[in-house]
C-alpha cells in the first residue's frame, strides 16, 4: 500500500510510501484520504502526523498523469480532508516537499521539518501554476509580495528560510517521526487552534494592491520569461488570494491549471523534462554496465577550453592536472581558472576557503607523461587532426591501462583520432561547450570502438561535474553545431534574399532564443568561422554560397573584440548598433550575385532559419547520429538556448506539424536551395502523419 496508518496510542502517523519520491498517485491520494478518515472515526486518536517514508516527503505531482483525464480523489479532495479536519493534523517534512507535495504541507494545520527539508511550488518551471490551493493558501502565510516571488519563479527554500518565512511552524532535530509525534502531542496539551490556512487573511503591504504587486512582479521578470504564459498566471492567480473568496478563487486556480496544462508551452517543458531523462538511457549501457574508477584526471592543453573542463572537476574534488606545451602557456591557463574562481568569490557566490579547496585540487605540468597516473584525459589543444593524432599515439604510450581517453574536438574524426592507438575501446569524444564551467550541457561522442563500460563511465562522470551528457555519434560538428550550420547559413541567405541582421536576430529573439544568430556571431568572433570556411574551400557550384560573412570579416569586422561585426558597438558595451556600412555591404553584394531582394514576413524569417535546424536534425536521426529526436532536444535547450518552453527544436516542430514543416522545407528545396533537400525520415513522418515523438516511442 502506498500510504499506510500506524497507531501509536493517541497519535496516528500516516505514511506515504511510494518510491521513488512518494509522488501524488492517484492511489496516493486515494490513500491520505482514506487513512486519515479512519483516523477520524478512531477515539483513541487525538492527532494526526503525516510523514513521507524513504529519502524524502513528498516530492510532487505524478506528471505522467498529466497526459490523463483527472481521476478522482483529486488532490484538492485530499487536502481538504487534511484541512477539515476535527483533529490536528502535523506534517513532517524530511528532503523536498515541492508542487503538490507542499500544498499538501499546506493544507495540514501545522508543519515541522528537519533542518536538511527543502520545500517549493516549482510548478512554474513546467509552464504550470501550483494546481491544488498553492496559490491560495502560500500567499495567506507568507504574504502576497513573497508568495508571488517564489510561485512565479519556481525557487526553492531551505527548511531555516521557510521557518523564517512562515511557511514551517517548527525545525525538528534527531528523529522526525517522534519530533513531530512530540510536537503534536503538545498541541493537544496546550489545546492548540487548528491552524487552517484557509481561514488566514493573505497579507498585503502597506498601501500595495495585489494587483500592483502582480504588475510589478511581472515588470522584473518579464525579459526573462518572455513568450511564457505560466507566470503571469502565476501572479493573477496569487493576488485573487485577495479580491475573491478563497473557494471561487481555488476553483479558478484550478481553471487556470487546465488551460496551461493544455497549452504548448507547458507541452514543450514536459516534454524537455522528460527528454533530460531519456537522454540518460544509451543503447548498449544497461544497469550491468562495469564502469570504470576516476580518481585523477589530466587535461592536455590549457587554453580556451582546458582551464573551463579542469574547473569542473576541481569543483567536485576530482585532482585534475593541466598539461600545455611550456610554463607561460600553462601560467596563463591557471592565471584563467584562478581569476574565474575569483570572480564567483567577489560575487559572494562562492566561499574563500572552498575556492582555495578547489584551487588546490589543481597541478600542472609541461610533459605529457604527467598524464601517465590519470584515470582519465581530456585533450584539449588546438583543433588539428595532425596534432590530435600525435598526442594520442604518445598517450598511447604513456598512459596506464584502463585510462580513458577522451578529446574535446568539436568537428574531427574521433574514429580516425582514436585508430592512431592500440586502445581505440577506451577512446571517447567528450564536446564541451564554451565557457566550459558554465555551460550544462556535454555531447558525449561514441566511437565506433569505444566500450561500453568507457560510455557508462563517462556519462557518470559527466553527471558528477553536473553536466547534462547526451550520447552522440561521429560526424562533421556532431548534432548541435551540424544543425547550427545550417541554420546560420539560411539566416545568412535571408540577407541576400531581403532582410537585415537586425531582422533576423529580433524575430528569432521574440521566439525565445537568448539572441540572433549575427548578434551571437558577433560574440563569438567572426574570424573563426572565416578560417574553416577558408580551410575547406567553396561547396559544389550548384550549392549556393553567400560572400558576405567573408567580407564582413576582411573588412576587418571580427565582432565585438573589434568593436565592429555585424553590427558595430560602443567601447565597454555589448549593445549591438546596427550599421549602414553593413546594410550598404549587403545590397551591394546582393546585387553582385544577382539576387533581387524583397521584405520577409517574421514568420517566413522564423521558417526559413528553424526549419532549416529541424530538417538537419531530421537526417542527424536517420542517420544514428542522435538516438532519439528528445536528445537533439535536450542539446538544444542545455546548449544552444533553444527555449524549453517550446521542449526544443524537433518537439517545436512536432507543435507546428510536420506536413508543414516538410511543405517549406521542399518549397525551399525546390525554388534551388539544393541545401534543403528535404530529409526523407521528415517527408515520410509527414506524410504518414505522424511526429518526431512518435518515431521515437517506435525506435526506443
Ligand atoms: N573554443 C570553443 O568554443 C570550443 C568549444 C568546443 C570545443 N572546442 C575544441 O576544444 C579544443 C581546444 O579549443 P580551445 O578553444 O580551447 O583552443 P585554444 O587555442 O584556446 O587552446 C589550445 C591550447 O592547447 C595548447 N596546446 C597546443 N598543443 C599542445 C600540446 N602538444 N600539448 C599541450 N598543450 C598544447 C595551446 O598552447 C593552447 O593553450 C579544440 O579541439 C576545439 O575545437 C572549442
Amino acid at each position: 500500500m502506498p500510504v499506510s496508518l500506524q497507531n501509536h496510542g493517541d497519535i496516528a502517523v500516516i505514511t506515504v510510501d511510494n518510491p521513488p519520491v512518494n509522488a501524488l498517485s492517484q492511489a496516493v491520494r486515494n490513500g491520505l484520504v482514506s487513512c486519515t478518515q479512519e483516523a477520524l472515526a478512531d477515539d483513541a486518536v487525538t492527532a494526526i502526523v503525516l510523514i513521507g517514508a524513504g529519502r524524502t516527503f513528498i516530492a510532487g505531482a505524478d506528471i505522467r498523469e498529466f497526459n490523463l483525464p483527472s481521476a478522482q480523489p483529486t488532490l484538492n479532495d485530499a487536502i481538504s480532508t487534511f484541512e477539515a479536519s476535527s483533529k490536528p493534523v502535523v506534517c513532517a517534512i524530511h528532503g523536498t516537499a515541492l508542487g503538490g507535495g507542499l500544498e499538501t504541507a499546506l493544507g495540514c494545520h501545522y508543519r515541522v521539518a528537519v533542518a536538511g527539508a527543502m520545500v517549493g511550488l516549482p510548478e512554474v518551471k513546467l509552464g504550470l501554476l501550483p494546481g491544488a490551493g498553492g496559490t491560495q493558501r502560500l500567499p495567506r502565510l507568507v504574504g502576497v509580495e513573497k508568495a508571488m516571488k517564489l510561485i512565479s519563479s519556481g525557487d526553492f527554500l531551505a527548511a531555516d528560510k521557510a521557518l523564517d518565512a512562515g511557511i514551517i511552524d517548527h525545525i525538528v532535530d534527531g528523529d522526525l517521526t517522534a519530533g513531530a509525534m512530540a510536537f503534536a502531542r503538545q498541541l493537544v496539551a496546550d489545546g492548540a487552534p487548528l491552524k487552517r490556512v484557509r481561514d488566514l487573511q493573505a497579507a498585503l503591504p502597506e498601501g500595495r494592491s495585489a494587483a500592483d504587486l502582480a504588475a510589478a512582479e511581472m515588470k522584473a521578470i518579464a525579459r526573462r520569461t518572455r513568450g511564457q504564459p505560466a507566470p503571469q498566471k502565476c501572479l493573477e492567480s496569487v493576488a485573487n488570494a485577495v479580491t475573491m473568496d478563497f473557494d471561487a478563487a481555488l476553483q479558478r486556480e484550478r481553471e487556470i491549471f487546465e488551460e496551461l496544462k493544455a497549452g504548448p508551452e507547458s507541452q514543450g517543458l514536459r516534454h524537455a523534462f522528460f527528454a533530460e531523462r531519456a537522454a540518460g538511457k544509451v543503447p548498449g549501457v544497461s544497469k550491468d554496465t562495469a564502469t570504470r574508477e576516476i580518481k585523477k584526471v589530466a587535461i592536455i592543453g590549457a587554453g580556451t577550453m582546458g582551464g573551463g573542463i579542469a574547473m569542473n572537476f576541481a569543483n567536485v574534488g576530482i585532482p585534475v592536472t593541466l598539461i600545455e606545451t611550456a610554463q607561460d602557456a600553462l601560467d596563463r591557463g591557471l592565471a584563467i581558472v584562478t581569476k574565474n574562481y575569483t570572480a564567483t568569490v567577489s560575487k559572494g557566490r562562492l566561499s574563500r576557503e572552498k575556492m582555495d579547496q578547489r584551487m588546490a585540487m589543481f597541478s600542472g605540468a609541461v610533459e605529457l607523461s604527467a598524464a601517465a597516473d590519470a584515470d582519465m584525459v581530456i585533450e584539449a589543444v588546438f583543433e588539428n587532426m595532425a596534432l590530435k593524432k600525435e598526442i594520442f599515439s604518445k598517450l598511447d604510450a604513456i598512459c596506464k591501462p584502463g585510462a580513458i581517453l577522451a578529446s574535446n574536438t568539436s568537428t574531427l574524426d574521433v574514429d580516425e583520432i582514436a585508430a592512431v592507438t592500440k586502445r581505440p575501446q577506451d577512446v571517447i569524444g567528450t564536446h564541451f561547450f564554451s565557457p566550459a564551467n558554465v555551460m550544462k550541457l556535454l555531447e558525449i561522442v561514441r566511437g565506433e570502438k569505444t566500450a561500453a563500460d568507457v560510455l557508462n563511465t563517462t556519462m557518470k562522470i559527466a553527471k558528477k561535474i553536473a553536466k547534462v551528457p547526451v550520447v552522440v555519434g561521429v560526424c562533421d560538428g556532431f548534432v548541435g553545431n551540424r544543425m547550427l550550420h545550417a541554420y546560420t547559413r539560411q539566416a545568412g541567405f535571408l540577407l541576400e534574399d531581403g532582410a537585415l541582421p537586425q531582422d533576423v536576430d529580433r524575430v528569432i529573439y521574440d521566439f525565445g532564443m537568448p539572441m540572433g544568430p549575427f548578434t551571437m556571431g558577433d560574440m563569438a568572433g567572426l574570424d573563426v568561422g572565416y578560417r574553416v570556411r577558408q580551410e575547406r574551400g567553396r561547396p559544389a557550384a550548384n550549392y549556393r554560397y553567400s560572400e558576405i560573412a567573408d567580407k564582413v570579416v576582411e573588412m576587418g569586422r571580427h565582432g565585438q573584440k573589434t568593436g565592429a561585426g555585424w553590427y558595430k558597438y560602443v567601447a565597454g558595451d555589448r549593445t549591438p548598433h546596427p550599421d549602414p556600412e553593413i546594410e550598404e555591404l549587403i545590397l551591394a553584394s546582393a546585387a553582385a550575385a544577382g539576387v533581387t531582394r524583397h521584405d520577409f514576413s517574421d514568420d517566413a524569417i522564423l521558417q526559413r532559419c528553424m526549419f532549416a535546424l529541424i530538417n538537419e536534425g531530421a537526417k542527424i536521426l536517420a542517420e544514428g547520429k542522435a538516438y532519439r529526436a528528445s536528445d537533439i532536444d535536450v542539446i538544444y535547450t542545455n546548449g544552444y538556448g533553444f527555449p524549453s518552453f517550446r521542449g526544443g527544436p524537433m518537439n517545436y516542430a512536432d507543435q507546428v506539424g510536420l506536413e508543414t514543416v516538410y511543405q517549406a522545407v521542399k518549397e525551399m528545396f525546390d525554388g534551388g536551395d539544393e541545401w534543403m533537400d528535404p530529409a526523407p525520415l521528415l517527408a515520410r513522418l509527414a506524410t504518414e502523419g505522424k511526429t518526431f515523438a512518435d518515431w521515437d516511442a517506435e525506435n526506443n
